[in-house]
């Protein structure tokens, strides 16, 4: 494989993924893309024209995921998988999941101009909604593949102005039985998934590769809070029932938690704190949380999970105010297939980069495609290990080595 074929390439998806972030719904540099979105709506259309371009054909299921297949000489076989998602966060930046998307078609343009013919066909994924932003829980498309949440669950999921999933999709253009999104082990050979860390290791240690061998174990809980209102002056401290202090003990009673966990790998973060009425002269009467817990050990994850539960119990008696907390997920972790850990090493040295082994602390589709199919991913680094910001970034040269360490072992699990 050349290296100058590939840096042409480079250049490419650099390009497209410098439309693509144009495509949001904030000011550039900022990137949000929340799932059905117009911008979402719109960078899809995009990003299937690039996969129609390059001869890919497409089809998409009835949430939305998006395959997009280089048809291999044998048909008869499974294809390998690869892809990932490019829905945003709000404030986010360009690179989560549009490097694995471009990344992933751009790898395979580069197969077609070296005159590769795969034996297995080689199917770019867009998967709906990795991210929680609308529906509350991450990978939707993926758990949906997956048949980890099923149509009856999915079809119960709305936004917070109260519609649901069944409208919105049908409103993107996306119909059909959610139920027949779920695929059978088996319908991917193998799945490879091409992000960027997302946190500073490889950076730090000057390496271009991540080997993913691990996915950690996400967990969400929405705790809603109702306690009672008044007047911001009238009201003496004494009896006053405030949603928001209660919040605020559990905030941080899941920080001491995570910390104390005996482990760097738990991690805890309550994103999401809505205050109603929010007048600055009125006690909180109703507070809504949205908390995210994780950890490589599943058990240790759990363990927090159990301190919260119990903290809301407490602080629910102690200040009389009402707690209810609701388990949006609580995922195991994933382990990744060391076949195609061993594949993705050996094409990186082939390539000429260095790597090394880690786990993914982050979530991703794959750690869903997981229940299906052997699995793995190619981390590549992003500066100061920033992601989920603005200024999120990665390099042309990471890039260009991702795609060329993915396009490699592409190759090799195809052929
Ligand atoms: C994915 O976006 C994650 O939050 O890990
Ligand atoms: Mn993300
Ligand atoms: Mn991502």
């Amino acid at each position: 494989m050349e290296s100058a074929g590939l840096k042409l390439g480079v250049d490419g998806v650099l390009a497209e993924l410098a439309t693509l972030a144009k495509i949001s719904e904030a000011e550039p540099p900022v990137v949000t893309r929340v799932v059905f979105s117009e911008a979402d709506l719109h960078a899809r259309a995009y990003v299937k024209r690039l996969c129609i371009d390059a001869g890919l054909t497409v089809h998409e299921d009835a949430v939305g995921n998006t395959f997009a297949r280089w048809a291999g000489s044998d048909p008869g076989l499974a294809p390998v998988g690869t892809g990932s998602h490019i829905d945003a966060i709000p404030n986010a930046g360009m690179y989560d999941g549009c490097v694995g998307v471009l990344g992933g078609l751009e790898a395979i343009r580069v197969l077609q101009k070296l005159g590769f013919k795969p034996r297995r066909s080689i199917e770019l994924v867009i998967f709906t909604a990795e991210e929680p932003t609308r529906f509350g829980i991450g990978c939707l498309g993926s758990r949906l593949m997956a048949g980890v949440l099923t149509a009856a669950q999915a079809l119960a999921l709305r936004d917070k102005e109260g519609h649901g999933l069944d409208e919105l999709r049908a409103r993107a253009g996306f119909t059909g039985s959610l139920a027949s999104v779920a695929l059978t082990t088996g319908r991917f050979h193998q799945f490879v998934e091409l992000h960027i860390e997302q946190g500073p290791l490889l950076e730090q240690d000057g390496i271009d590769i991540g080997l993913v061998t691990h996915i950690a174990a996400p967990a969400s809980v929405r705790i809603m809070l109702e306690g009672e209102g008044g007047h911001a002056g009238g009201k003496l401290m004494p009896g006053r029932k405030d949603a928001l202090t209660a919040a605020a003990e559990l905030i941080l009673a899941l920080e001491a938690a995570a910390k104390s966990s005996g482990a760097i790998d738990t991690v805890a973060t309550v994103g999401v704190c809505d205050v109603f009425p929010g007048a600055v002269n009125s006690i909180p009467s109703r507070v809504r949380l949205e908390t995210d817990i994780r950890d490589t050990d599943g058990t240790r994850r759990d363990r927090v999970l159990a301190v919260l539960q119990a903290t809301c119990n407490e602080v629910a008696l102690r200040r009389g105010v009402a707690i209810s907390a609701e388990m949006v997920n609580a995922d195991p972790p994933a382990t990744c297939d060391p076949a195609i850990v061993t594949a993705m090493e050996e094409a990186a040295k082939a390539a000429g980069k260095t790597c090394k082994r880690m786990v993914s602390r982050a979530y991703h589709d794959t750690l869903f495609m997981a229940r299906i199919a052997p699995v793995a991913m190619l981390f590549i680094p992003c500066r100061g290990g920033v992601s989920h910001r603005p200024d999120e970034y990665a390099s042309p040269e990471w890039i260009g080595s991702g795609i060329h360490v993915l396009a490699r072992t592409l190759a090799t699990l195809a052929s």
